[in-house]
């Protein structure tokens, strides 16, 4: 008969591979009673022997720490914001100006999330710490509560330092849902998707977090160069292939008009997506001009934010 130690492992490597199909993927190969009834095995096995609990237990998904505060985090890199353009002319003006600085360029072009931004933290292969923006320069330690973001990797087949950033968000389901447990319960509802997903990250108690259901696209992979990456698209795939969720609706372009084509398809399709999404981002696509191209003090210069329109509350 096989060892508890073992059934544990197998049922950790089970559940892993499950949740990546289901969270990331999105194309599911168990039910979710199958699903379930692992992770009650493998729950009732780490009470009875809570000494063989790994560190990356799919288990911690569910949520099983309560802080007294949450700890500064000071960012190695600060978190910018992104400049916006309202229409083509502050599109094509963008195209101008980098077209200036560093000759024609390829951009790469991806929805714009409407949620919180966080950052997360590998080390030898283990994911370590997550903190919020905050102020840009530092935010806020949030690590039991996006362990519960059953998209985000516990491990990962790399074992050099790795920081990757991105949107952390609910999706127009969760939102509902989120909503009708508060209303029954005689709770305010939430705002909208954003408000509910950075009020459950700001949570001590990651049991909370994790009913919430957030979700999280990263859109970024820090010191790109370390890791020998020299175009944005490529990190976002290599991102992917480490078993992060990226947005399928990134492309990459030879030139702007092809990116406001991106941008008028996007704003057609925009009521259409399972989430949230308030605008497009537009990236240069060849991290090595960076520098040349540069920053102002509150935003990089080689992207920007391209905002759709508000959209018009009615009132009776
Ligand atoms: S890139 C230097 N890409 O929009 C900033 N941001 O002000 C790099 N956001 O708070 C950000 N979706 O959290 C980038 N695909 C995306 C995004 C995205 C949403 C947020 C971001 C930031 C704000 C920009």
């Amino acid at each position: 008969m096989m060892n508890v130690k073992d059934r544990i492992d197998e049922l950790a490597a089970q559940l892993k591979q499950y949740n990546y199909e289901y969270y990331t993927q999105d194309n599911p190969s168990v039910t979710d009673q199958e699903y379930d009834a692992l992770m009650n095995e493998l729950i009732q096995l780490e009470t009875l022997y809570p000494d063989l609990k790994r560190a990356d237990s799919p288990t911690m998904r569910i949520g099983d720490t309560v802080l007294d505060a949450f700890d500064k985090v000071t960012h190695d890199i600060p978190m910018m914001s992104l400049s916006n353009a309202f229409n083509k002319e502050d599109l094509r003006d963008f195209d101008k100006r980098i077209k200036k600085a560093v000759g024609e360029q390829q951009y790469t072009a991806e929805v714009k999330i409407d949620g919180l931004a966080g950052a997360l933290h590998y080390n030898n292969g283990t994911f370590e710490l997550a903190a919020t923006r905050g102020n840009g320069t530092v935010g806020e330690d949030v690590t039991h509560n996006v362990k519960t973001i059953r998209s985000i990797p516990l491990t990962i087949d790399y074992q050099e330092p790795l920081e990757v950033r991105g949107e952390i968000f609910m999706s127009k389901r969760s939102f509902e849902q989120a909503n009708k447990r508060r209303t029954e319960a005689g709770n305010a509802p939430f705002m909208n998707p954003r408000n509910a997903a950075s009020g459950s990250i700001r949570q001590l108690d990651s049991k909370i977090a994790a009913k919430r259901q957030l979700d999280m696209f990263i859109y970024s992979v820090m010191e790109p160069e370390r890791h020998g990456l020299t175009s944005h698209y490529e990190a976002l795939q290599f991102a992917k292939e480490l078993g992060f969720h990226i947005n399928p609706l990134t492309e990459r372009f030879n030139t702007i008009e092809e990116v406001i084509t991106f941008v008028e398809d996007m704003t057609e399709k925009r009521d259409t997506l399972s989430y949230d999404i308030d605008g497009i981002v537009i990236k240069v696509d060849d991290i090595s001009r960076y520098d040349e191209i540069g920053v102002t003090a509150k935003s990089p210069k080689w992207a920007i934010a391209f905002k759709f329109p508000a959209e018009e509350v009615l009132t009776q």
